[in-house]
């Protein structure tokens, strides 16, 4: 992975999938379509079956050693990656539920890349030499089982797409927002002042910033103690923030 707080300055993206146009209309909305137009990001969508040599186009093939569902095959992919990474200098990341959890950190951490290609699984997933010789990096985005790589590739792009310079106008902001901190989100209100039979807490209307900060703060710490304790876990609390938990109940 890069090193330091270096940021790119146009990130390259190549997918390679056996359904890559399950990722093109969201690469045409929001802030993924800013990013791209801006220069930022260059998305590329690729068909492995391109790279397939017989006369059928197969990319995949029983298992040795017999078992249910098929394998990618070794050729296709080797073929495909030689191809788009001929200075073999990419982070090559493979989407598969046995990968590191993605997380803030890690997304943060991928966005310093220049060059990454995304590799999709489907059916039981790549010839074991793939991973060996080829990949970087194996990536989960949740402890379930999707139909195939391309849906988790594309939750990939967003995130890293949204913390790329430019990508929310305001860098930064991307930065102080749910996770970056390691704390959940604090709550949001916009108008009407009243809703619902209710209203919006007092401190948001003050107008008085220190307050508010605090106040989003503490409501941000009692969210992840209550709803990921196992974050708050992770974390060196300060006596302040202890008496916040206290005081809400949610500690001894
Ligand atoms: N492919 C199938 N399931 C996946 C998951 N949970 N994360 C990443 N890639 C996957």
């Amino acid at each position: 992975m890069a090193d330091g707080f270096r940021k790119p300055i146009k990130m390259r993206v190549d997918v390679l999938a056996l359904f890559p146009e399950i990722l093109a209309p969201a690469l045409k909305t929001g802030i993924l379509k800013r990013v791209q137009d801006a220069d930022k990001l260059i998305v590329n969508l690729h068909n492995l079956r391109d790279w397939a040599t017989d006369k059928h186009k197969s990319v995949d093939d029983y298992p040795y050693g017999g078992g249910a569902g098929m394998i990618l095959k070794p050729e296709p992919i080797f073929a495909a990656i030689a191809a788009l990474n001929p200075e073999t200098n990419a982070h090559v990341i493979y989407l598969t539920p046995q990968g590191i959890p993605l997380t803030q950190g890690v997304v943060e951490s991928l966005s310093l890349e220049s060059h990454l290609i995304l590799l999709c699984g489907r059916y039981k997933g790549v010839d074991e030499r793939v991973r060996h010789r080829l990949v970087t990096t194996e990536v989960s985005i949740g402890d379930y089982v999707l139909s195939g790589g391309e849906i988790a590739a594309l939750v990939l792009i967003d995130a890293i797409g949204r913390v790329l310079p430019g990508a929310l106008g305001d860098y930064e902001s991307a930065h102080v927002d749910s996770f970056s901190h390691e704390l959940l989100d604090h709550p949001h209100y916009t108008r009407p002042v009243e809703f619902a039979d209710s209203g919006v807490p007092e401190v948001l209307l003050s107008g008085h910033h220190e307050n508010i900060e605090k106040w989003r703060y503490a409501e941000a710490l009692k969210r992840t103690a209550k709803c990921r304790p196992d974050l708050l876990q992770k974390l060196e609390l300060s006596e302040e923030d202890v008496e916040i938990l206290k005081a809400a109940g949610l500690m001894e």
